[in-house]
């Protein structure tokens, strides 16, 4: 399919934390998002609202700036964070599990340009840059299941 690409404005925190909320159910094993932006753009905090979400509990979802990676338990699946801000190899991508997660997990992965190749080609990939007081959000698709989410939610950005 061609890319599919939607872009809107997130006014405050809140406005980010929804998004992640709405993508939580939506998400499932095997399904990769890749957060980019520059810090503070948002990353974690959309990160946090999507694992809470998805796990129904407002459970501790500390940043994974020097872990790296933290994982959750949500039923049947396992979500990954991961933070690759301070991966200086691809390689140590793989010595974390990742590539084995890309297949198994839902992984959410901020800095996605460390891992070079290993990013996965059918991931689903938001960009979070300042716009005014808040945030300008980019959500690009290149399979047909994301593309068809990324209609989905267009329309309910027109509906709103
Ligand atoms: N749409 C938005 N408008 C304004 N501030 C936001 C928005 N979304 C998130 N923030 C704020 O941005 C700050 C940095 O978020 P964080 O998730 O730690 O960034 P990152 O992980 O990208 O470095 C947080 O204080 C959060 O409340
Ligand atoms: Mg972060």
């Amino acid at each position: 399919m061609a890319r599919a690409e939607i872009s809107f404005h997130l006014s405050d925190d809140a406005a980010t934390a929804r998004l992640g909320r709405w993508l939580a159910p939506r998400l499932t094993a095997g399904d990769c998002l890749l957060l980019e932006g520059p810090i503070g753009a948002g990353k974690s905090h959309l990160a946090r609202a999507l694992i809470r979400a998805r796990l129904g509990r407002e459970e501790d979802v500390p940043s994974p700036t020097f872990t790296l990676v933290q994982s959750y338990e949500a039923g049947d699946v396992e979500i990954w964070h991961a933070d690759l801000y301070r991966l200086t190899h691809p390689d140590e991508a793989v010595e974390l599990g990742l590539e084995a997660a890309f297949q198994t997990a839902i992984c959410l992965v901020e800095w996605p340009d460390r891992l070079g190749t290993l990013a996965p080609s059918d991931a689903l990939r938001l960009r979070l840059s300042a716009e005014g007081e808040g945030r300008r959000a980019t959500l690009s698709a290149t399979d047909d299941r994301h593309g068809a989410l990324l209609a989905e939610l267009a329309r309910e950005q027109e509906g709103a």
